[in-house]
């Protein structure tokens, strides 16, 4: 049966910041990629289980590009919001922009699509409140995640067609 509760794109919306210290360093002196995917699937983590009311994990993380490298100094600012909504799983796109602070210039880095899934008491993935879109951005959002979505459902049974 359909989930008549439903939570509007606003109420999840997450938005945090960080300084790029020292110990955040590659071997060349940039900010290391991995610290910045842990901290994008921290925050998809908190806007899912805001809309879910509910546990969440990580299914899967789309392809993720990284369009410029970041300096040690740089503020970092991940910014998440809820895309599409299916039975228990959840697309959040997390945008991440870099700031040098003396410049005053922000560039956009990555933006990456995490699927996370709703768990209930037993870890059972279980049904979530259904999305109300609020304004242009939100519907262009959630079109493009429908087209992500279906590629993902397609891969998933091409992948299990071939075990077989
Ligand atoms: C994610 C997980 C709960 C899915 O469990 P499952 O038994 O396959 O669940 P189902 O087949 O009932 O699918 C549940 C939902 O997850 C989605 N899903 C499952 N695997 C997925 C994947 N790899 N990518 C995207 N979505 C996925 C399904 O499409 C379904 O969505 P819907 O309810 O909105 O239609 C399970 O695979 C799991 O616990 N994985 C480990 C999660 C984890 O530890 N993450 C941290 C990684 S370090």
């Amino acid at each position: 049966m359909e989930n008549k509760v439903s939570k509007p794109v606003s109420l999840s919306v997450v938005s945090m910041s960080n300084l790029m210290g020292t110990s955040y360093a590659n071997i060349f002196g940039k900010v290391h990629g991995g610290i910045i995917l842990k901290k994008a699937d921290e925050i998809a983590y908190v806007c899912a289980c805001k809309h879910a009311g509910f546990q969440c994990v990580t299914a899967s993380v789309d392809r993720v590009d990284f369009y410029h490298s970041i300096n040690i100094g740089d503020v970092v600012t991940f910014e998440a919001s809820v895309n599409l909504v299916g039975r228990s799983s959840l697309e959040i796109g997390v945008k991440v922009t870099a700031e040098n602070l003396l410049k005053g210039e922000r560039v956009h880095t990555n933006t990456c699509y995490f699927t996370m899934v709703a768990l209930d008491s037993n870890g059972k993935p279980t049904e979530v409140p259904r999305l109300e879109l609020e304004n242009d951005n939100d519907l262009r959002r959630n079109v493009e995640a429908q087209y992500r979505r279906q590629q993902r459902l397609d891969q998933r049974f091409q992948k299990n067609t071939n075990k077989e």
